[in-house]
């Protein structure tokens, strides 16, 4: 796996960087294979890169049309609570811009959400033409990471944290404590590139475990990607506990030398 480490002043410069990361990926892959699937998280970080998308110069840079927005992860509310991802997305991002609706798979499962996961899985499966043997590889991911080194819904010490099976499953925790659906590592490892947005200093620690302590079993360190690329996109703050502030973390080469 190929992982870079990527140092912003602030939270702005953050969310600037990932938008050009969003608008680069998308129209390299729609040159190379007329379509473009970027999965998203939910979560207060990518907030201001989703609104910065929506607006130009980015905007009309991004081939909208050949564009589909998945998620990685969901909360079984309705889709007007404050803590629902696809509310926040749309709001932000989705209804300001010329995506049509039908690129746009939200997770649904409000009230039963094992069913919602199950049709989530099967949403992904035709996507990604599972039935002829195709595996889920989205081109971008964006996750973010809780203080307790969860991604996703993917919390310590739940059992969806050894799912080898299922792309999507139910579970129940996080902040708020809510059921949710999540993506597993079977779908989350399987990406080209995975970008890990972190910003301010309450994050600090647990960006200092993932990459600096290696026997720590956080989620975020389950993310290995045989086949693509994981860029740790930090502000200052959430890196100023990093030994290693210049590059590939020490955690991350040994694994992976
Ligand atoms: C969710 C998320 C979750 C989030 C982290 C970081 O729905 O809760 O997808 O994994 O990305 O908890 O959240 P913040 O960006 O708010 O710190």
């Amino acid at each position: 796996m190929v992982c870079e480490l990527m140092i912003k002043a602030n939270a702005a410069n953050l969310a600037v960087t990932a938008a050009d990361i969003f608008v680069k990926t998308a129209k390299d892959c729609v040159t190379r294979k007329g379509r473009f699937a970027v999965a998203i998280s939910g979560g207060s970080t990518p907030r201001a890169t989703h609104r910065l998308l929506a607006e130009e110069p980015y905007r009309s840079d991004i081939p909208w049309t050949r564009t589909h927005v998945f998620w990685v992860d969901e909360r079984c509310v309705p889709e007007d609570s404050q803590a629902s991802n696809y509310g926040a997305a749309k709001k932000d991002l989705v209804d300001r811009v010329p995506i049509p609706p039908a690129q746009v798979h939200a997770m649904t499962g409000e009230a039963f959400p094992e069913q919602g996961a199950m049709a989530y899985q099967t949403k992904l499966k035709a996507f990604f033409r599972a039935d002829k043997g195709g595996l889920p590889i989205f081109d971008l991911i964006f996750l973010g990471i809780g203080k307790d080194g969860h991604i996703a819904s993917l919390f310590p010490g739940q059992q969806a944290l050894d799912e080898k099976e299922k792309w999507v499953v139910a579970v129940k925790g996080g902040d708020p404590n809510l059921s949710r659906i999540t993506m597993t590592y079977r779908v989350l490892n399987g990406a080209d590139h995975i970008v890990l947005l972190v910003s301010g200093k309450e994050k600090a620690a647990v960006v200092k475990a993932v990459l600096e302590e290696k026997h720590t079993d956080l989620p975020a360190q389950r993310i290995q990607l045989p086949n693509g690329k994981l860029t740790w996109l930090l502000d200052r703050e959430a890196a100023s506990l990093l030994s290693n502030q210049r590059g590939t973390s020490p955690f991350v080469s040994k694994k992976n030398a």
